[in-house]
């Protein structure tokens, strides 16, 4: 009998006390839970439970976190959302969350095969994990945990470039308070402290620990777009504490230079405000951020791309949204204001990169000081004195001159 075989049988010991759900194989087993595929005793059904860790029982707030999920996705039915059906405890007190079950592969499988999607396929893509936000934001939901392998590619191909994308994994998703509810809704991170999220995807205000809102995820699908695109997400860092670091500190290599495909310069600016550091300056909403995926598709995708012009100019220059994001007033004091109302919660100053490929642009400007208009007002003083004196000197000693004349 092998490892799975075993957990199998003690898995289907475990449920039969209290449900009627009944292992068939593990499908995947992360940081905090295990994913099986089961089948309905009674109605010979498949679906995916989705069971927290048998060590991780002990941790209240993650027992709660399962709860949570299922109680969000109960009532959320979208076609780019996993359809939850069922909630439960096993007879050793760990809770399972049942899900539809989907076929096909995680967008996370399929990057790790094909490393780079085309941009037509990932406008696609991203145009369908909005959908699902702008119905999971809708019902004051924020996901806080948008990646590659938090999206399944279901192998029906109903949508446009032959993918249906579903959002999975709602388990660090929170729910906006009644009166928190809207854009401008925000919440405080977990009780505990604890950082949810995935370092390559996460927004600056995730890094920092500070309260998010719906525009978090909108800072992650700009992650994800510039991975999908680009092969690699905008900050690869040695480690992941270099990774926050860089999601709050450092700016993104403009999509059209980190890009070996050609790709269309719209879409470049698109993703470099989706990466914006205050979320004010990103786009507020999934509806808004669609809307520009959109147009960016209609411009047509296959007539790319102003890519090359870009990189010749745009080269080792941080991009203006960062810029913006990092400027202090006491750097930068003519700066431009801002366009946008920023939040009471990032108007703080955070220091300038200290990527080494891009010190010079973080100089302060300099003042215009004119030494060329002092230098003359200053060394020009005593050579006035001087010709004043001489003048002076020729006038007594000619009125000198002229009396002696006189008395002789
Ligand atoms: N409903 C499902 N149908 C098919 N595969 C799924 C389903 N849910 C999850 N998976 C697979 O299991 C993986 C982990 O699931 P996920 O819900 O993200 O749990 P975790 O908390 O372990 O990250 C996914 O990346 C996906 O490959
Ligand atoms: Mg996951």
């Amino acid at each position: 009998m092998t490892v799975e075989q075993r957990q199998i049988e003690a898995l289907t010991k475990e449920l039969e006390p209290t449900s009627r759900w009944r292992p068939l194989r593990a499908l995947a087993r992360g940081g905090m839970g295990e994913v099986i595929v089961v089948r309905h005793a009674d109605l010979g059904t498949e679906a995916v439970m989705k069971l927290l860790r048998p060590e991780l029982t002990e941790v209240p707030e993650l027992s709660q976190r399962l709860r949570v999920e299922a109680r969000l996705l109960i009532g959320l039915s979208h076609e780019n959302l996993v359809r939850v059906t069922d909630f439960g405890w096993t007879s050793t007190q760990r809770p399972f969350l049942v899900t539809e079950l989907l076929h096909g592969e995680s967008l996370g499988q399929r990057l790790q095969k094909d490393r780079v999607l085309t941009p037509d396929v990932a406008l696609e893509i991203i145009r369908q994990v909005l959908d699902g936000l702008v119905a999971v934001h809708a019902a004051g939901i924020v996901h806080r945990d948008i990646k590659p392998d938090n999206l399944f590619l279901c192998a029906e191909r109903e949508g446009q470039h032959g993918v249906r994308v579903k959002i999975l994994d709602f388990g660090v998703a929170k729910v906006l308070t009644a009166a928190a509810k809207g854009r401008a809704g925000t919440f405080a991170p977990t009780a505990t402290g604890m950082l949810l999220g995935t370092p390559s995807y996460l927004s600056p205000e995730q890094a920092k620990g500070e309260r998010v809102d719906v525009r978090a995820d909108l800072y992650s699908v700009g992650c994800l777009l510039y991975r999908i695109v680009a092969g690699a997400p905008p900050f690869v860092r040695a480690r992941p504490v270099d990774v926050l670091a860089a999601h709050i500190l450092d700016a993104p290599k403009p999509l059209s230079e980190a890009c070996v495909q050609p790709i269309p310069e719209a879409l470049s600016a698109l993703v470099d405000r989706a990466l914006r550091k205050v979320p004010g300056e990103r786009f507020q909403t999934a509806e808004e951020m669609r809307a520009a995926i959109a147009e960016v598709a209609r411009g047509g995708i296959s007539r790319a791309s102003a890519h090359t012009a870009a990189r010749n100019t745009t080269a080792s220059e941080p991009t203006i949204a960062a810029r913006s994001a990092w400027r202090s007033p006491a750097i930068a004091p003519s700066a431009p204001a801002p366009s946008h109302e920023l939040d009471a919660e990032t108007t703080e100053v955070t220091p300038p990169p200290t990527d080494e490929n891009e010190p010079t642009a973080w100089l302060p400007p300099r003042t215009p000081r004119a030494p060329e208009l002092a230098r003359p007002a200053v060394v020009g003083m005593p050579r006035r004195w001087l010709v004043v004196g001489v003048v002076l000197a020729f006038a007594l000693g000619a009125v000198l001159a002229i009396v002696a004349w006189r008395a002789g």
